[in-house]
Formats: structure tokens, sequence, C-alpha cells
């Protein structure tokens, strides 16, 4: 059976990892979660004090980008591949709403994008890979055999994320969260550097009406057409 390439691109908290995750499990595929590797690359920077809510010393983080050292590796207990700063598993730091409010600054840095997006292609080199973000089928993988661009409300994407982080333990308010998430879309989309756009070729999901496995049966459904095309 020929592997293909699964780019999986939208706004925040469309639930595309949860989809890409399932998939790839599904197919016998990697998944690459590129998000992860942008909070990896902010927590750094956060931890040496080159960011917070009120400064960002640019120059201090790409003259040190060489010192960031990003892999993952299967957990298994949760059955999911964690995501290693420098050695150092850094799964739960990275998802704090503190390293939210970072991310798209850290993001919009070409010379963070610009080796970051190497080492995606690099995993995904071989196929076979179902890698999710807001640039893969624009940039990463522009030969994709199957792009799907996620989108939901801002209020469902919010509300989601909220129940996320609340679970969690996370102290959290809800008007916080969403105005975290319509923060990022402005920055996603307004960026010089490969903003977020749905690529021509993408085929749009908005899942704000679709339960989980709604969402899985449809995505599932446009991977056996592309195999059946190829
Ligand atoms: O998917 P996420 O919310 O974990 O992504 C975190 C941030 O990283 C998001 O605000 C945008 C950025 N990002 C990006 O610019 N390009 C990607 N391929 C993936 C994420």
């Amino acid at each position: 059976m020929h592997k293909i390439t699964i780019a999986i691109d939208g706004f925040s908290s469309t639930g595309k990892s949860t989809v890409a995750r399932q998939l790839a499990k599904h197919l016998g595929y990697i998944y690459v979660d590129s998000g992860a590797m942008y909070r990896a690359v902010t927590l750094y920077a956060m931890n040496q004090q080159f960011i917070d809510d009120n400064q960002f010393d640019v120059n201090a983080l790409v003259t040190n980008l060489h010192h960031v050292t990003i892999h993952f590796e299967f957990n298994r207990e949760t059955g999911n591949a964690d995501v290693y700063l420098n050695g150092k598993n850094v799964e739960k730091q990275i998802r704090t709403l503190e390293v939210s409010n970072c991310v798209s600054r850290v993001a919009a840095v070409p010379e963070v994008r610009y080796q970051l997006v190497k080492q995606q292609q690099q995993m995904g080199k071989e196929k076979g890979v179902v890698m999710d973000g807001r640039d893969i089928g624009t940039v990463v993988f522009p030969h994709a055999e199957l792009k799907i661009f996620m989108t939901a409300s801002a209020e469902t994407r919010a509300q989601r994320r909220y129940d996320e982080l609340i679970n969690r333990g996370d102290k959290v308010n809800f008007n916080e969260v969403l105005h975290n998430i319509q923060e990022r879309d402005y920055i996603d989309s307004h960026r010089a550097d490969s903003p977020l756009v749905k690529a021509e070729d993408a085929i749009e999901i908005d899942n704000s009406n679709l339960t989980l496995d709604q969402q899985f049966q449809k995505v599932l459904n446009l991977v056996t057409m592309t195999l059946e095309n190829l």
C-alpha cells in the first residue's frame, strides 16, 4: 500500500491534533505536532528571559537558536509522542497559557521557522506522516497528497481549550482564553513569513457542529479517496 503525506492546517484549537493523532494511529503513520516545536522554542526563550508579556529580545533568541534541540519520544503511558527540549521532557510545560501567550511572536521569527521547517521536512521525508500546524500544506509539504484545513468559530474553539485547561487543573477564565485565541488568530494570519492561509488545494472542514467521530469519519473518507486516486 502506498504511503502518503497528510497536512492538517488551521487556526488554534480547531482540534487538528486530535484528528491528526487518531488518523496516524489508524493508518500506522507517524504523527508530528509542529505547534509543539514552536512551543518548545518559546519555552526556551522564556526560560532564558528573552521573552515575556512585555518584551522580546529577538536577536538574543536568534543568536542562541543553535543551543536549541527538539525531539519527540514515544510515551508508553499516554501512547503519544512527547516533545523534548534539550533532552528534557517539556510536554506539560509547553501547554500552559503563559507559553500560548508568547508563542505566536516566536513563531513569527523567520530564523525560527527556517530551522523548524527544515527539521519537519526531514521527519516527513519517508512519507507515511500526518503533520498538523499552520503552514504544512503551504510551506513544509506543498506536494502533500492530502491537505486539510480545519476551521471552527472562535467561541467554539475557546470553549474547547477552556475545558481542556480546567480539566488539567489550570486556573483560567473563559474570556482570557477567548482573547488569547483571537490574538493568536490575528498574529498567525498576518505575519510576513508563512502566514496561516488555506492552501489552494486544501479541503476545508468546519467542525463547529461535528462530533469527534463524525470528523474522523469525514477525514478517513478523504484519505480513502486520495489513496484510490493515486
Ligand atoms: O497548534 P498550536 O496551537 O500548538 O501552535 C502553537 C503556535 O505555533 C501557534 O500560535 C502558531 C504557531 N505555529 C506555526 O506558526 N506554524 C506551525 N506549523 C505550527 C504552529
